[in-house]
C-alpha cells in the first residue's frame, strides 16, 4: 500500500515538473488558421515559449501571421489599434500594456519564437491568442491556464 502511494506521488511529481511542456509549436500557412485552436499552459511553468512556422508561399505583406497574447476582453481593441500601425510595425502597437506577448509578423518560409513570463497571467481569466494582420479574423485560439 505504501509502495503504491509512493509511486503515485512520484508519478505526480514527474508529470507536474519534469514533463510539463512549457512550449508549444504552431504551424501556419497561406490559409487564415493556426493549426492549433487551443493551447494549454501548465501552471507549473515559469515562462512559456511559442515556436511558429509559416509553411506557405505568400510573402508577409500578402498573408503575414503573428502570435499575440492578451486577455479576451482586450483582443478587439488591440486588433483595431494594430491596423493603424501598418505592416512596418507588424500591425501591432507593441507598447500597449494589454499586449502580454507578441511574436514578429512572418511570411511564407519563415519562423519565429516568442518567450514570455507567466507572472502577468492570472488563473481564472480568459486569454486568447490571435493574429493582428488585417482581416485575419479566423486566426483565434484559446489559452487554457488553470
Ligand atoms: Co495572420
Amino acid at each position: 500500500m505504501k509502495k503504491i502511494f509512493l509511486i503515485a506521488v512520484f508519478s505526480a511529481f514527474l508529470s507536474a515538473n519534469i514533463y510539463a511542456a512549457c512550449s508549444q509549436d504552431l504551424v501556419v500557412n497561406d490559409t487564415l488558421y493556426y493549426d492549433i485552436k487551443e493551447i494549454t499552459i501548465d501552471p507549473s511553468c515559469k515562462e512559456f515559449t511559442i515556436n511558429m512556422k509559416h509553411t506557405g508561399k505568400a510573402v508577409k505583406a500578402a498573408i503575414g501571421h503573428n502570435w499575440v497574447l492578451a486577455q479576451k476582453a482586450d483582443m478587439q481593441s488591440i486588433i483595431t489599434e494594430g491596423m493603424k500601425q501598418g505592416l512596418k510595425n507588424d500591425y501591432l502597437n507593441k507598447k500597449n500594456p494589454k499586449v502580454l506577448a507578441a511574436s514578429k509578423m512572418i511570411g511564407g518560409g519563415e519562423k519565429t519564437s516568442v518567450k514570455f513570463s507567466l507572472s502577468k497571467l492570472k488563473k481564472g481569466t480568459d486569454y486568447m491568442y490571435f493574429c493582428t494582420f488585417p482581416g485575419h479574423l479566423t486566426m483565434r485560439g484559446t489559452i487554457i491556464y488553470k
